[in-house]
């Protein structure tokens, strides 16, 4: 264990207490979906945007407190994505973090429902929150609307979707990489930067340094998949089938050092953050 092990921890923790809370404030809310909400957060996820959030925030003088319900708020949009992304109609997957996928557990209009819910509970956490000021709340939805909208993660689903079953050259498969995970994980380090009130110069640096992340997250994914012999998306094409798994983690590598290098000139104290990087790329599961 390193020394940075246990901030990230203790992080995680915190992210995960309001994940709930959050849930259980929304008292008006529709208590089967608030229930199957639940499942769908029960599952152990790694809660790697959230915590990217909080360590940026943190980095350039933020409090936790300030950051946290705009956290959750990008990590209740990332559970929406994979409930849908795992229903029959897309990737077609039973299982998800080792348990029935929601529509699985439930049912496939449950599962929309539910994905529906926590996508539009997001912005109503980022709406009430009491920390942020009024600016913060208009960027950091416009952040979270345009990390996880038509010209990012759902764009990138709908690529995907097309692409299957045909020849991806690289460059279009980094595209697809590039809006269906890079943008959500940029959005989540912009937004630690909305928080922690830094100047649009700064917050454009940390989206450029989550996209180079974010695209070598999705290569390592990728890898990793192939490790595990999961099924490929994209009809059997991922970046181990273009480039074979060393290649495939040199490329990822190359871009955890440009990351690095841009972390290294950013403002404040990045050392965990520069720590968060490497696991993100340097990862098992
Ligand atoms: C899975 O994301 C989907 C991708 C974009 C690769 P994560 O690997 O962050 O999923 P959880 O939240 O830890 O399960
Ligand atoms: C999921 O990508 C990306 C989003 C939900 C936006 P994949 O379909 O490649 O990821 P897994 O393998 O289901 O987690
Ligand atoms: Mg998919
Ligand atoms: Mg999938």
């Amino acid at each position: 264990m390193t020394t940075l092990e246990p901030a990230l921890q203790t992080k995680i923790d915190t992210v995960e207490k309001r994940l709930q809370s959050l849930l259980s404030m929304d008292t008006a809310g529709y208590a089967p979906l608030r229930e199957a909400a639940r499942y769908a957060l029960d599952g152990g996820g790694k809660r790697l945007r959230p915590v990217l959030t909080l360590v940026v925030n943190e980095a350039l003088g933020g409090q936790d407190e300030t950051a946290l319900d705009a956290a959750c708020a990008m990590e209740y949009i990332h559970n929406y994505s994979l409930i849908h992304d795992d229903l029959p109609c897309m990737d077609d997957d039973d299982f998800r973090r080792g348990r029935p996928s929601l529509h699985k557990q439930y049912s496939e209009s449950v599962a929309v429902l539910t994905g529906d819910y926590l996508l539009t509970y997001a912005f109503e956490v980022i709406a009430q929150s009491a920390t942020l000021s009024a600016q913060q709340k208009v960027d950091a939805s416009r952040c979270l609307a345009q990390g996880s909208g038509g010209v990012g993660m759902i764009a990138g689903q709908a690529m995907d979707l097309e692409a299957e079953g045909q020849d991806l050259s690289v460059a279009q498969l980094d595209a697809i990489h590039l809006h269906k995970t890079a943008c959500l994980i940029a959005a989540a380090m912009e937004l630690g930067g909305i928080c922690a009130g830094a100047s649009s110069e700064v917050r454009q640096e940390l989206h450029a340094i989550g996209l180079l992340l974010g695209h070598a997250f999705q290569i390592v994914d990728d890898v990793l998949d192939d490790e595990q012999d999961a099924q490929p998306d994209n009809g059997g094409v991922n970046y181990v089938a273009l480039l074979g798994r060393d290649e495939s983690w040199t490329a990822a590598e190359k871009l955890l050092q440009e990351s690095l290098a841009k972390i290294a000139k950013l403002p404040g104290n990045t050392a965990i953050l520069a720590d968060l990087a490497e696991r993100l790329v340097h990862r098992t599961v």
